[in-house]
Order: C-alpha cells, then sequence, then structure tokens
C-alpha cells in the first residue's frame, strides 16, 4: 500500500477577498516503509498539505489516496500535532486509547495493546498521570503512543518535537529513530529542522515558498543507524548543506515577512 498526493493544489481566500496560491501541483508517493520528511521555511504550507494528507482539510483540486490497497482494508492514519492534542482530563492510558474507543476495539482487547505501546515508548509506570504532570518529551510520547496504538497505514507527524528544549529534541529523534526501526510505518514528517530530516527520512521533499511547491527531493542514502556515527559527519553535514543552500533564499524572505508583521 503507498500514499499518493496526486497533482494537489490549495488556495485561501483571505476576508478581503484575495485569493493565495499555498500549494501548487503536489505530486508525491510514500511507499510502503519509507520515511518522508517535509522541510521547507515557515509558512510555505507544510502543514496545510499534511492536513490535507490527513483529510482534515479539502484540497482546491487535486487528489489523495491509498494505492494497492488489499482487499477489503480500509487504510488508517496515525496523527502527531506540534501541540500534542491531548486530552487534559484523561490520564496516559485513557488517551492513548482514545484512537482505539473511535475505532471499536472492544475493551478488553485495548489492554494490551495499550500497555505494549507505553512500553515501546517507555512511559511504563506513568499510566495514571494527567498530561499536565509530564514533561513536554513525555507528552510527545504520549501523542505518539496514541497514533501507533491503532495500527495506521501512515503516520502523520507535524513538527511533534519543536516544543522542546534541544536536549530533550535529540532524545527524542533518537528514539523516534529506534521506535521507526521497530514499526517501519509508512511516515510523512513535517519540520523546518533540516538536521532533524536528514537524520530521520529515507528522503526529504523541499516545498518553496509561495506558492509552495516541490523544488527539489534528496535521498539520504545512508543506513539511519550509521547517520549520527563520527565518521558519517561529513556526509551527513553536506546533505544539511545542500538543502540549507537551496532553502535559504526562502526562509529569509519568510523571516523578513514575519519581522514586517510583528
Ligand atoms: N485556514 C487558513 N486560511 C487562510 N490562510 C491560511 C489558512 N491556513 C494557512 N494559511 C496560510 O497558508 C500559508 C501556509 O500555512 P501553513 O500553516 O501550511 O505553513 P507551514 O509551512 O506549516 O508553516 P510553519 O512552518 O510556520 O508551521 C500561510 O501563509 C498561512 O498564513
Ligand atoms: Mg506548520
Amino acid at each position: 500500500m503507498e500514499l499518493v498526493v496526486d497533482n494537489v493544489c490549495k488556495n485561501f481566500t483571505n476576508n478581503k477577498g484575495t485569493t493565495l496560491s499555498v500549494l501548487e501541483n503536489i505530486n508525491l508517493t510514500i511507499k510502503k516503509e519509507e520515511f518522508v520528511a517535509l522541510v521547507g521555511p515557515s509558512g510555505c504550507g507544510k502543514s496545510t498539505l499534511l492536513n490535507i494528507v490527513a483529510g482534515l482539510m479539502d484540497s482546491t483540486s487535486g487528489q489523495v489516496y491509498f494505492s494497492n490497497v488489499e482487499k477489503n482494508r480500509s487504510p488508517t492514519m496515525g496523527i502527531v500535532f506540534q501541540d500534542t492534542g491531548l486530552f487534559p482530563w484523561r490520564n496516559v492510558y485513557e488517551n492513548i486509547a482514545f484512537g482505539l474507543e473511535a475505532a471499536h476495539v472492544p475493551p478488553n482487547e485495548q489492554i494490551s495493546i495499550i500497555h505494549n505501546y507505553i512500553e515501546l515508548v517507555g512511559l511504563t509506570g506513568f499510566e495514571k498521570s494527567f498530561p499536565h504532570q509530564l514533561s513536554g518529551g513525555m507528552r510527545q510520547r504520549v501523542g505518539i503512543a496514541r497514533a501507533l496504538a491503532i495500527n495506521p497505514d501512515l503516520l502523520l507527524m507535524d513538527e511533534p518535537f519543536s516544543a522542546l528544549d534541544a536536549q530533550a529534541r535529540t532524545i527524542m529523534q533518537e528514539e523516534l529513530v529506534s521506535l521507526w526501526e521497530k514499526t517501519r510505518l509508512s511516515t510523512l514528517y513535517v519540520t523546518h529542522n533540516i538536521q532533524e530530516a536528514v537524520l530521520l527520512a529515507d528522503r526529504v521533499v523541499l516545498l518553496s515558498r509561495r506558492p509552495g511547491k516541490i523544488s527539489r527531493i534528496l535521498t539520504i542514502n545512508l543506513p539511519r543507524c550509521d547517520r549520527e556515527k563520527p565518521e558519517n559527519a561529513t556526509i551527513i553535514a553536506k546533505f544539511v548543506d545542500e538543502i540549507w543552500q537551496h532553502i535559504s533564499k526562502d526562509a529569509r524572505a519568510a523571516l523578513l515577512e514575519v519581522t514586517d508583521n510583528g
């Protein structure tokens, strides 16, 4: 099974009636067991594309679908948002249960699934804790466990670690690599952190700004587990530099615009 983004365009019309073309002719396929990172400057349309893929927003034209679907299956997606989107009134266990409840998994079957994912993301002992009692990194782990618990065909993540401090972020990136090796879910991962994209992804898709178009796709042809090895530092730095050279003009423009507005 693979996800196909077929010629997707998205326009927004503001309250003055001006139409803004945010995404233009986006074509992308996420293959089985592939981790794709979507990178681009602020405001280029990354979240818009992820929301369209998730079915949370309609595209203006074009379509998103799964191809090569096995018979009698309707593909599912797990989503991890930047702000985790946890329910504050539900504890860790109950938050992870949410997707399973929505999928009508019988409560007695939920128990072992939930405990399995709590263990996988390293939250054993925190089942009864509420979100406000957890650190940002732990909250993100709950968000990830909740997305994984439904055993989705596609995992969508929108800057899941951007609210974390640098150290927590590094730890979570490493944990995501080992978690991903265990699950090997097809993943679309949005970030504006180039280093993160190069460490995690099989392919890095660069999105340009105004309109958001795919300007380049890089294949990171180095095994994921070798990317942090000192002997590969130069290769990684080259990828990072190549991407930065490619998007820095757009990133500067985005920054100026933010400054102008603010
Ligand atoms: N509902 C909306 N109505 C009007 N314009 C919108 C809407 N959602 C997003 N936009 C505009 O579309 C553009 C892309 O927004 P989007 O949130 O997809 O960018 P992004 O790449 O995710 O940015 P960031 O890195 O800051 O999260 C922005 O200019 C934004 O202002
Ligand atoms: Mg965004």
